[in-house]
């Protein structure tokens, strides 16, 4: 078997370390690779429902009045007064919001208080408006600020709230109609990011001195080939595994809230999308971490046979071992070279 250029190694691990370097400081400052993002919320269509309440009937929304029904005496009467107090708590929204009159949804997210989108980094939770507006399809995302995320959480409803509280309207996100599936997908994604951004922080340090033990092997390997093998095989194996673990956790969370909150957010006007720039650039890394590691792999096995990654190494000794291969195992042989290299 021929030998392989280690700058295979060198030149895999570099760019893995730049893309995962990338993929956590994505959106760390506002505008920096905003369309990497893990999960992003679209807020613009935010209060749209209570609009269409006020438009489209002139009753304000009947709750359910038959749930009173067969309730009679003191506790019926409650009951139809309570359901009441909501008919006319959501049409007094209704009412307020209503004073946006027929404006076009693009400014709904604007006189609300709130931003049109929403979007978590591995780092930080960055908000702004869509440009040229949030109907043109693949428009840019205009970022205003960005929060921290991975030390303060990466809440949106927070910021929403807190948005929606300082807004014209003093509007909660319960007036919007948020429930509580949707907090708790929130929720959980909150918790599950903070884990993911540490796996994160984690692989960009095993990748970096993956990228530096590949570097040093240069100089190392007509010293101690063993343990400069050895070496790049942990550190590559160690930057891999946490790249693929917070890949996966990265990927399956971001899915799943996807859904979640697509599903729950439907009829209040609030929908989420997956980053797939995000997700090339992290499984491009991880393929380059693979290449990295496969690499060392192939050269401790190599050594252990017998084989030198030292160019400089005894001739004689390369070409014995070139031989053996093409003579088949012979036991004594390879045991001699095993012996030399172990020494
Ligand atoms: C981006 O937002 C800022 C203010 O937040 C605004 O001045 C600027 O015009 C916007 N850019 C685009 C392209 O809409
Ligand atoms: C959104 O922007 C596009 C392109 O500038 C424009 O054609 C469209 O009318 C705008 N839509 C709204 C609702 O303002
Ligand atoms: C955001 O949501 C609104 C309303 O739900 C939709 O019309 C618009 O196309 C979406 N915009 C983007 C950029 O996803
Ligand atoms: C997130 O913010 C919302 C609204 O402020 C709040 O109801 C919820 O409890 C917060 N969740 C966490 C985990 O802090």
């Amino acid at each position: 078997m021929k030998r392989l250029p280690i700058g295979i190694p060198i030149v895999a691990s570099l760019a893995a370390f730049i893309l995962i370097l990338l993929a956590l400081l994505a959106g760390s400052r506002p505008g920096f690779m905003e369309e990497y993002d893990l999960v992003a919320f679209n807020t613009s269509g935010l209060g749209q429902n209570l609009i269409n309440i006020g438009n489209d009937n002139d009753e304000p929304t009947p709750t359910d009045s038959s749930l009173c029904d067969g309730i009679g005496g003191f506790l019926g009467r409650t009951c139809t007064s309570a359901t009441a107090a909501i008919d006319s708590l959501q049409s007094d929204i209704a009412d307020r919001v209503n004073d946006i009159g027929n404006e076009v949804a693009d400014e709904l997210a604007d006189r609300l208080g709130i931003h049109e989108f929403y979007s978590l980094h591995a780092l930080t939770i960055c908000e702004g408006d869509y440009a040229p507006n949030a109907t043109t399809s693949g428009a840019d995302r205009n970022v205003t600020e960005c929060h921290k995320g991975f030390t303060e959480g990466y809440n949106i409803s927070a910021l929403l709230d807190h948005g929606l509280r300082v807004g014209p309207y003093r509007l909660t996100l319960a007036d919007l109609g948020f429930t509580d599936e949707l907090q708790d997908a929130i929720d959980t994604l909150n918790k599950v990011l903070k884990a993911f951004t540490a796996l994160l922080i984690v692989a960009v340090g095993f990748t970096g001195l993956s990228m530096l033990a590949s570097i040093a092997a240069l100089v190392l390997i007509p010293h101690n080939e063993r343990k400069a093998v050895l070496v790049n095989l942990i550190l590559a194996g160690a930057a891999l595994s946490f790249m693929v673990l917070s890949g996966l956790i990265g990927t399956i969370t971001a899915s799943i809230a996807t859904d979640k909150v697509n599903e729950n957010g439907d009829d209040i006007g609030l929908s989420s999308s997956m980053g797939t720039g995000y997700l090339i650039i992290t499984w491009v890394a991880v393929g380059l971490m693979l290449v990295t590691f496969g690499y060392w792999l192939w050269q401790f096995l190599r050594h252990r046979n017998g084989k030198t990654m030292d160019p400089r190494g005894p001739r004689k000794y390369a070409r014995d071992s070139e031989e053996s291969g093409a003579y088949g195992d012979r036991p004594n042989m390879s045991g001699i070279n095993f012996s030399r290299t172990r020494r």
